[in-house]
């Protein structure tokens, strides 16, 4: 049998590939202003660590749910699961929910809740992480507090024996203060044997001193066990992720930017190198980047970089991350309109082939920042190009462009093409033309009153003697 396509036929395909090609290439254009659809493949996900979560945050750790703003709605996890994370962490206050005394028993009512909602992760097959948040009395007071905390997790253990294994439990949330990594060492020791007599082999956080910094990593000594992951924090640098943090003292000012140079890029390569590099000597131990996140008081286009870098870093290392946070000040959700912040979320979970174009201005509004297809166009606007006041600010040109490439539609507008991550700024002149004339007004009126009042001065004197003669 002749198994050639006849001449006709093969025409025919060539024409269709053809076609589809065009189609293929054309797709993205079309979809350049619709919301942006597909998130990573499989194949682009992390290998190595077990994943990219978010925290719950300002919920169950606040002295009582609801209290920091945030009550933890049953869909949020299957919003968080379709958005692409497979960890979520769950701060709890636990010590505010026992009692103060021996037995140091957890209130039903809270376990109850605390129940729930760890349900609802698991019915989305997230891997969810519970910890001990913010105890601070033990901070002040280890020894104090060592029998009621480890009374705690005794409660939390048996609680939760039964459980799946992808639920985790972290140990205590930044441990500081008092708790010096000594006693901390100690007490984790414990508390890892009072978890292990009725969980053998659940995952259990641990992390170290001085509010989880790898710097500390170096004083922490892990158990001899299988299932210890060892978490740490990112917040490089302070100044900038937390700028305007009200529970901060003092407060870093606002207006810090991150923009990428490589001393800020360096000094998030070195925490994550001194993280990896201590793993890779202690027997490959698995690490969780348990929190890292820039405060919403810094600008939009600073976050989504920094936690665009953050997180690809902590990948390319095998780090497994949790982003601070789910829907408060942190927030990559926004609660109030049930609606993803599309940039921030795209900087933790980037969907193929999009890059990051970030527009700014020092002046007025400018439009057009955000995640574009590779191969489309971002229209990028400044909505006053003049400024009218003594010294008139007037827009000069965009820094950053490709001329040819890009296409200016007209002044303040142009088209930057997408063939990477982009950076337009806008530049102004000041002009000193009006300030000069009134400084030159100003000057010949004062010179003239000047010397009026000086003519004026001279000819009265020159009146009195005649006065004084006349009454003489
Ligand atoms: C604290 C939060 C704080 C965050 C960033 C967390 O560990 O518990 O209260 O907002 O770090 O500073």
């Amino acid at each position: 049998m002749d198994m050639r396509l006849p001449h006709l036929y093969i025409h025919e395909v060539l024409l269709l590939l053809f076609l589809a090609t065009l189609i293929s290439q054309a797709s993205p254009r079309i979809l350049c202003s619709h919301p942006l659809q597909t998130r990573t493949s499989e194949s682009e996900k992390p290998t190595s660590g077990f994943g990219r979560g978010v925290n719950i945050g300002n919920a169950l750790e606040a002295p009582e749910e609801g209290a920091w703003g945030v009550y933890i709605k049953d869909e949020y996890f299957r919003i968080i699961s379709e958005a692409g994370f497979n960890i979520i962490r769950i701060p709890i206050r636990w010590s505010a929910h026992a009692e103060e005394k021996s037995p140091y028993k957890i209130n039903d009512e809270f376990f109850g809740r605390v129940d729930h909602v760890i349900s609802k992760a698991l019915e989305q097959n997230l891997t969810v992480i519970i910890n001990v948040h913010h105890y601070e009395e033990i901070m002040l007071d280890p020894q104090g507090h060592w029998e009621r905390f480890l009374a705690i997790w005794r409660q939390i253990s048996e609680h939760y024996k039964n459980y799946p294994k992808n639920l985790y439990f972290e140990l205590l949330n930044e441990p500081h203060g008092a708790l010096t990594s000594d006693l901390w060492n100690a007490l984790l020791l414990d508390a890892v044997k009072i978890i292990r007599e009725t969980n053998p082999t659940r995952k259990i956080v641990i992390g170290p001193v001085d509010w989880n910094s790898v710097h500390s990593l170096k004083n922490l000594s892990v158990p001899d066990d299988e299932n210890i992951i060892v978490t740490f924090h990112l917040y490089t640098p302070f100044e900038f992720t937390h700028q305007g943090a009200e529970w901060v003292t003092p407060s870093p000012p606002v207006g810090r930017k991150w923009l990428g140079t490589e001393e800020e890029r360096k000094q998030i390569i070195n925490e994550l190198d001194i993280a990896a590099q201590w793993a890779r000597e202690h027997g490959e131990i698995p690490l969780l980047l348990g929190e890292f996140g820039a405060y919403s008081k810094a600008d939009m286009n600073s976050r989504v970089r920094w936690t665009y870098f953050v997180a690809r870093e902590a990948e390319k290392r095998g780090i497994a991350w949790c982003y601070w946070e789910f829907c408060a000040g942190f927030g990559v959700y926004d609660p109030i309109e049930n609606r993803w912040r599309e940039d921030l979320l795209n900087a933790l979970i980037p969907k193929e082939n999009t890059y990051y174009v970030s527009a700014e201005t020092e002046h007025g509004e400018i439009t057009g920042s955000g995640w574009y297809y590779k191969g489309t166009y971002a229209t990028i606007k400044l909505k006053k190009t003049e400024f009218d006041s003594l010294i008139p600010i007037t827009f000069d040109h965009f820094e950053g462009l490709n001329l040819d490439k890009d296409i200016i539609l007209d002044k303040g507008t142009v088209k930057v093409y997408v063939d990477g991550p982009r950076e337009v700024k806008a530049i102004w002149r000041r002009n000193y033309t009006k300030l000069a004339a009134v400084l030159i007004a100003g000057l010949t009126i004062g010179a003239l009153l000047f010397f009026c009042f000086k003519r004026l001065k001279r000819s009265k004197k020159r009146i009195k003697p005649d006065i004084f003669d006349a009454g003489v």
